[in-house]
């Protein structure tokens, strides 16, 4: 409860980078882990957007030998987050630089086997999600997932990122608004 306090207070103030007025449900959360699929070892999980960090808790018990980088634009939430996930590496910043904060990490960007974005990539700027968008596909090899949620299916008909295949989407009824995972593949 405390949680979906803190995103309502951000949401208020922060509207359009926000996205969304409460936190991701729990199902929407294991929806979005599960469309990962099977790492190899060594291989690094990078989240995008993880605010009060629904998807981050999910990751980290799902796949709780493998590195996960989480970048959060939000002062709040990427300190809150640090603060309760200590083995997350979360870096406050904006995932448009995602290649620099890898770097900056020491991470070598070929062990990045998946990206999970939160991101209400629809109400940023089109120009930001565009470089963000870029920023994925740079940092994926082929076959590495992109897994991205969207309370709205027909504007992603002429927004496909350039570079993916998409996979089968799926709907979880079980979130404040409905959503839907949309998996990609890098090809
Ligand atoms: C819709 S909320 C989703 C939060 C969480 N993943 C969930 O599902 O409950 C979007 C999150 O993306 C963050 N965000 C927005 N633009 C960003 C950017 N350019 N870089 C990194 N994080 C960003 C917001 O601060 C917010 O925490």
């Amino acid at each position: 409860m405390r949680e979906t306090f803190a995103f309502l207070g951000q949401a208020v103030t922060r509207f359009r980078s926000t996205g969304a007025v409460v936190p991701s449900s729990r199902r929407l959360a294991r929806a979005m882990a599960a469309e990962v699929g099977d790492l190899a070892p060594g291989a690094v999980i990078v989240e995008l957007g993880p605010g009060t960090g629904v998807f981050t808790r999910e990751l980290a018990q799902r796949f709780p030998d493998h590195r996960l980088v989480a970048v959060e634009f939000n002062h709040q939430f990427a300190a809150a987050l640090r603060a309760q996930l200590p083995r997350v590496a979360v870096v406050e910043g904006c995932a448009s630089q995602l290649p620099d904060h890898l770097r900056r990490l020491g991470i070598d960007p070929g062990r990045v086997q998946a990206v999970v974005s939160g991101l209400p990539l629809l109400s940023l700027p089109r120009e930001l999600g565009d470089r963000i968008l870029a920023a994925i596909r740079d940092t994926l090899p082929i076959g590495g997932r992109y897994v991205q949620f969207t309370y709205a299916k027909a504007p992603w008909r002429t927004r496909r990122p350039g570079g993916f295949t998409a996979a089968r989407a799926r709907r979880v009824w079980v979130n404040f608004p409905p959503a839907l995972v949309l998996p990609f593949v890098r090809d």
